[in-house]
């Protein structure tokens, strides 16, 4: 028998997700035992089950003429075991069925081996799905200030944005990552100034990030002595703004450096744009088409010179538009940057990644593009965030995320070398270190729902006990190590003959079966654009896994036959978690 004998139903793909053919099974049961009730309206709802269950029908959901227990006793009387479902029980208003235990462990053990192993060769991964092919998205992130500190709010951004550009990749959809510098606006005219003063050509090309700010803390100072400094700023500015190509010039050279360092960091992070731009490159003309057009729709109305927009209507107060002396802003730029990303990419879909304190902005710039009647304008989104609190090295308050990095790197190499004889065997140890220090940082801001505000704290991030990013790196390096602390068992035979029917133990079927359901994680991330989802996932995997290392041994198992189902199983389950950590940006270790 195959997957063929089910019918289709709409937006399932057994060939991604091979848990489908088993709710499809348990749906076409219901369809034909209650009539007239279809099979697609069935399938939406056939849920997991409590633990002890596979999949649940709540029976009052169909709103069907008649009694919950006499629906139910059609559906058991009508029943017959298949290839897919066991066995059903009634228990109230639920009906709970069992998945056939030797389907389940083939069917999903030979789908996750078959497409995680194709990769290289180009086939899909496991996990992946094609509900997005042919669409293309715009996910903007990160996007900090150039010469302002690179804040925790921009570290959400990063993080939460490479999680999105992922998911969307495993998707099919064409992703265009996207870093929105700020990288224009007055500060740029107090740095000039400042730069005349206190800036070194050394320093620039040590750290241009450090530097930078260095000197615009120390002009921000004197301008608070000295209100010609503000002055001098805003008339060189008004040059940038006017193209001035000699007030320019060094700005240029700024850009460009932090532009490179921000790569690196980046880099370390497991992140990467496919785009740098910034608030610079958003065109004059594009600012001006806009105001033109909703000063036509009487929009806008002048304030001692300055424009402003009236959105009091839609409960979006009132906003500059135009500073009285002609130069732009940043509510502004984002409203012409929209316009001008829309004609260079017709996206189908364009994603802001940024804080919730900038809620309003986005909400207004959003507003502005619909009124302006732009057919597009609904395919922006906006993922938000909360807060991050209590963000500080151990030493002072962090500002740069390379320092947010290496105190990471820090803390966990110390961690380490606690225990002597493991850290001996390491061979990089300082990689390692930075490695597990971002996954404890990555898991910890993601492991709760984006809206939440959260407490930074390096202790518990770093903790190899409990639901953090170490603990997830250990659970994958064990993983990793089976095959080499297990050559006996290599090569193993060759899939179709290794015997998938000895793996009965409860707590190797809860780990097939978790298996199966990573199709249906993506899935729900997509939905939700949440990266909670996909971090629980991981741990129930890793939990699992860790509960079943005594029941389901390798090492210790005489019967060779079984020991390498057990292994066979377990690499698997190996392959899955990478998946779910390399979705969430993280880099599998292969020893710690
Ligand atoms: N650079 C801004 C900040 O640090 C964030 C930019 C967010 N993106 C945007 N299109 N407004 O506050």
């Amino acid at each position: 028998m195959s997957t063929s004998t089910l019918p289709h139903v709409p937006g399932t793909d057994p060939s991604r997700c091979i848990l489908d053919s088993f709710r499809i099974s348990i749906a076409k049961r219901l369809s034909e035992a209650l009539p007239p009730l279809t099979i697609e309206q069935a399938y939406t709802g056939v849920d997991y089950g409590k633990k002890g269950e596979d999949f649940t029908v709540a029976i009052p959901r169909f709103r069907l003429p008649g009694k919950v227990d006499e629906l139910a006793g059609k559906v058991i009387g009508q029943f017959q075991e298949d290839e897919w479902i066991q066995s059903v029980k009634h228990d109230k208003a639920f009906l709970h069925f069992q998945c056939k235990t030797t389907t389940l462990t083939r069917r999903i053990l030979d789908q996750v081996h078959g497409l995680t192993y194709a990769t290289p060769s180009g086939k899909p991964e496991y996990g992946t799905n094609t509900t997005g092919a042919g669409k293309k998205v715009i996910i903007e992130y990160s996007s900090p200030n150039i010469a302002k500190s690179f804040h925790v709010g921009h570290l959400r951004s990063t993080i939460i944005g490479a999680f999105l550009s992922n998911l969307y990749k495993a998707c099919g959809w064409d992703v265009i990552s996207m870093n929105y510098l700020g990288d224009w606006g007055t500060q740029f005219g107090m740095i000039a100034v400042g730069f005349q003063k206190y800036g070194s050509q050394e320093e620039l090309e040590k750290d241009a990030i450090k530097h930078l700010y260095d000197v615009y803390v120390k002009i921000t100072k004197d301008s608070e002595a000295d209100p010609e400094v503000k002055v001098e700023a805003a008339k060189w500015f008004k040059r940038m703004e006017d193209g001035d190509e000699e007030a320019l010039k060094n700005w240029r050279v700024w850009r460009a450096m932090s532009i490179k360092k921000y790569a690196e960091e980046y880099d370390r992070l497991n992140v990467a744009f496919d785009v740098y731009t910034g608030e610079s490159e958003v065109s004059k003309g594009s600012q001006d088409k806009a105001l033109a057009r909703l000063e036509e729709m009487g929009l806008i109305s002048d304030v001692d010179g300055a424009k402003l927009i009236d959105l009091e209507k839609w409960k979006l107060a009132k906003a500059v538009v135009r500073k009285k002396d002609g130069t732009s802003i940043y509510l502004t730029r984002d409203i012409g940057g929209a316009i001008e990303r829309y004609e260079k990419y017709q996206f189908d879909k364009m994603i802001y990644v940024i804080s919730a304190q900038q809620d309003l902005h986005v909400a207004q710039f959003f507003k502005v593009l619909k009124l302006m009647d732009y057919p597009w304008a609904d395919r922006l989104e906006h993922v938000n965030y909360g807060l991050v609190l209590g963000m500080s090295t151990r030493k002072g308050t962090a500002v740069f995320l390379d320092q947010i990095i290496k105190e990471a790197a820090n803390v966990m190499h110390e961690h380490m070398q606690k225990n002597a004889e493991k850290y001996a065997n390491i061979e990089d140890p300082e990689t390692v270190a930075r490695e597990v220090g971002i996954s404890g940082i990555k898991i910890q801001d993601m492991a709760a729902k984006r809206i939440n505000n959260y407490s930074f704290n390096w202790d518990r991030m770093l903790s190899f006990e409990g639901d953090t990013g170490p603990y997830l790196q250990y659970a994958h390096v064990r993983l990793a190590s089976m095959e080499r602390k297990n050559p006996q068992l290599l090569p193993l035979p060759e899939t179709t003959s290794i015997d998938t029917s000895v793996l009965t133990e409860s707590h190797a079927r809860e780990i097939i079966f978790l298996l199966g359901t990573y199709p249906d994680v993506v899935k729900t991330a997509m939905k939700t654009q949440e990266p909670s989802g996909v971090v629980t996932f991981a741990f129930r995997l890793s939990h699992a896994i860790a509960s079943a290392w005594e029941t389901v041994a390798v090492k210790s198992e005489q019967d060779t036959a079984k020991a390498q189902a057990r292994l066979w199983m377990y690499l698997c389950a190996r392959d899955v978690l990478a998946a779910a950590m390399r979705l969430l940006s993280l880099r599998p270790l292969e020893r710690m």
